[in-house]
């Protein structure tokens, strides 16, 4: 597990637990927990739901960006490694920083943006505009996408990032939303969306099983249409 604490003043380091599965519950947050209620009181990690709906527990477990209370302790090595997302200033052992990419998130404005008059009651969808949220509204904001994307490890101050630019698509594709056109102009930007290569670790480690690659081509394929 790695450990830094930044209080000490010394390097980061690797720390081993060995930790008895007949006394702990299936999930590795469950493993987490043991150690820091046994063993290790220090050790530091987020955590809310347990129920892989907050987001708050991604970390990379054996080299792939997940969640920790959905990962089964049975689905991971004998003698797995666990390590805070990568490309994050870390704060304290298994705590990253998020407030450059929930910087990057409130660049977007996710909101509905509306010019119209606002009706008496609420906007209505019709089951097929509401279907095209699907695949873009359970996104829980975890960032193992943005943090296993090489793109946003080398670009990451100006390009936006999968996290973001699934969840930029997620309003411009709602039938309610009256700003497309503005939203597009603010994507349209050599970093903000085409550093994005198409390299797909995204896609790959997304722990909803959701397709960032895929909002991302959308964006690029909306740009191109209202272009011709
Ligand atoms: Fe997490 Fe998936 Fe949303 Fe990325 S797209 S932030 S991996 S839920
Ligand atoms: Fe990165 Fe995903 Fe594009 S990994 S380069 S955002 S397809
Ligand atoms: Fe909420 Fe893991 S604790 S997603």
């Amino acid at each position: 597990v790695y450990r830094y604490d930044p209080d000490s003043g010394c390097n980061p380091r690797l720390d081993t637990f060995h930790v008895d599965l007949d006394d702990c519950g299936p999930m590795v947050l469950d493993a987490l927990f043991w150690i820091k209620n046994k063993v290790d009181s220090t050790l530091t990690f987020r955590r809310s739901c347990r129920e892989g709906v907050c987001g708050s527990c991604a970390m990379t477990l054996d080299g792939t960006n997940w969640l920790a209370c959905t990962r089964f302790i049975s689905d991971i090595g004998a003698s797995a490694t666990i390590y805070p997302l990568a490309n994050m200033r870390i704060i304290k052992d298994l705590v990253p920083d998020l407030t450059h990419v929930f910087a990057q998130y409130a660049a977007i404005e996710p909101w509905l943006h509306t010019k119209t008059p606002t009706p008496e009651k609420e906007r209505l969808q019709s089951p097929e505009e509401r279907s095209q949220l699907d695949g873009y509204y359970e996104c829980i904001l975890c960032f193992c996408c943005t943090s296993g994307c090489p793109s946003h490890w080398w670009n990451g101050n100006r390009f936006l990032g999968p996290a973001v630019l699934l969840q930029a698509w997620r309003w411009l594709t709602d039938s309610r939303d009256e700003a497309t056109g503005d939203r597009l102009d603010q994507l349209e930007d050599p970093f903000r969306l085409y550093r994005c290569h198409t390299i797909l670790n995204c896609t790959r480690t997304c722990p909803k099983g959701l397709n960032p690659g895929k909002a991302i081509a959308e964006i690029k394929k909306a740009i191109i249409e209202r272009e011709s």
